[in-house]
């Protein structure tokens, strides 16, 4: 049976979409998408694209015009990327933050959020850990905190605890989401950071502090023995965080899982079926050389 040229899927240019920030030639995301596409057979080029620190507009809406059909926002556009949207997500809507767009038939843009889907299928599916009922402890209230919040408090733990070393912010991102969470009957606070009431089974380091080199912005009380004590960084910038889990006892693992399964998130919106994340993340480490324990889970 002869086939028509026309039809044959390797004459067919792939669908483009690109991984958009400033700075992003470190980003993996172009190395994740295409593994992704080759594994999957979908007809994808990803490519990364540099914008500069005021053109973020400008660069999105140059790629949708080449004919681009969605990319992912890194720092520090992902607030920009969500106002600019013709239509948001309630998660986006909650995180006030977007990292994928996806660009319609008809050029309109819906900007998406999957940072907190990729947290909690990272912890949940490949590291085995349910959230359901346990008691959470998020440590930081910026960005990378924001776009997470929502997705934890819908796995309902039984309470939900937010910290960060300025406490009026971590006040303001619980006040935001204190409907989600009766909605959802977890126990939200916000708390002292130097002074935290308990211990949790699940402790997320949503902070910048391993990047200057500190081991773990709260105190070892808050840790049991076997606590899962997870950075949203991987490689060195989550080492101080993780030496440190490990040397109490706790279970350490870094946000390389995130990462791809935040990609796993964005590609399944794009093209309608969920790559291999599982086999990718391990491909992943092998290429990086981190085990789970050692090493911005940002696009
Ligand atoms: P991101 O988008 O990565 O979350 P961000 O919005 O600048 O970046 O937020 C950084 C977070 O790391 C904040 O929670 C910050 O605390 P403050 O709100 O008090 O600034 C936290 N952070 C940064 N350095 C820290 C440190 N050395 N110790 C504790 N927290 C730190």
């Amino acid at each position: 049976m002869s086939t028509s040229p026309l039809s044959s899927p390797s004459v067919l240019s792939p669908d483009r979409y690109c991984v958009i920030g400033h700075p992003v030639a470190h980003s993996r995301s172009p190395w994740i998408h295409a593994r992704f596409a080759a594994l999957s057979g979908e007809p994808v080029d990803y490519q990364a694209r540099l914008a500069p620190l005021d053109g973020f507009r400008a660069s999105l809406h140059a790629f949708i015009a080449e004919g681009g059909r969605g990319c992912n926002v890194t720092v520090p556009f992902k607030h920009e990327a969500a106002a600019c949207a013709h239509h948001v997500s309630a998660r986006v809507q909650l995180a006030g933050a977007a990292n994928t767009l996806v660009i319609d038939a008809q050029g309109q843009i819906h900007a998406d959020n999957t940072d907190g889907l990729g947290l909690v299928a990272d912890i949940t599916r490949n590291a085995g850990r349910s959230l359901a009922g346990q008691d959470v402890l998020l440590v930081g209230a910026g960005g990378a905190a924001a776009g997470v919040l929502g997705p934890l408090l819908e796995q309902q733990p039984r309470r939900l605890v937010v910290c960060n070393r300025t406490a009026v912010k971590a006040q303001a991102l619980v006040a935001g989401h204190q409907g989600l969470a009766e909605q959802q009957k977890v126990e939200l606070q916000a708390q002292d950071q130097q002074a935290l009431d308990g211990d949790f089974s699940i402790i997320i380091n949503a902070t910048a502090a391993s990047l200057q080199g500190a081991g773990s912005p709260v105190p070892a009380q808050v840790l049991r023995p076997g606590s899962l004590a997870y950075d949203m960084m991987y490689g060195p910038a989550a080492q101080g965080f993780l030496d440190w889990a490990a040397q109490h006892g706790a279970q350490p693992r870094d946000g390389l899982g995130m990462l791809v399964e935040q990609a796993a998130a964005a590609f399944a919106l794009w093209r309608g079926i969920s790559p291999p994340a599982a086999q990718v993340l391990q491909e992943l480490r092998v290429l990086l050389n981190t085990p789970a324990s050692a090493a911005p889970a940002s696009a």
